[in-house]
């Protein structure tokens, strides 16, 4: 069993579809184990995107993350990290297959519905950063 760390994003937060996307994790074998809805500041959002601080897009990033609340989930299944990626989609919507997240739910790279760890490592760290062990069941 593995764990990662899924953010539903503004852009999705706004359209209402939060049950919707879930339903996709649900549906594919995937537990929230964890979940919470909040509006990030500037510094939380910052620090949990660091690791993007040289890309050009950081700034846009960082303010498009804390345009709205955002809703931060543990997920739990089996190869959990790369079952959410391929569910998810391309970060990119316009090259998302037909059927993922981001090509039904996103509008462009930037608004793309959702945030999925990209590695077991970073899934552990994702998930130190927004929950406490006492906060996962
Ligand atoms: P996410 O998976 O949350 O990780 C970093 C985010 O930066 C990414 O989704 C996109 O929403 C955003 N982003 C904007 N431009 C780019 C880009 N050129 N390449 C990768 N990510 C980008």
């Amino acid at each position: 069993m593995e764990k990662t760390l899924s953010i539903i994003k503004p852009d999705a937060v706004k359209k209402n579809v939060i049950g919707k996307i879930i339903d996709r994790f649900e549906s594919n074998g995937l537990k929230i184990v964890a979940m919470k809805r909040v509006l990030l500041s500037k510094e939380v959002a910052g620090d949990f995107y660091a690791i993007h601080k040289e890309r050009p897009f950081y700034n846009d990033l960082v303010e498009f993350m804390i345009s709205g609340p955002v809703v931060v989930m543990v997920l739990e299944g089996n190869d959990a990290v790369k079952k959410n990626r391929e569910l998810m989609g391309d970060t990119d919507p316009k090259k998302a297959q037909p059927g993922t997240i981001r090509s039904d739910f996103a509008d462009s790279i930037d608004a793309n519905a959702v945030h999925g760890s990209d590695s077991l490592e970073n899934a552990t760290n994702e998930i130190a950063f927004f929950f406490s062990q006492t906060e996962i069941h």
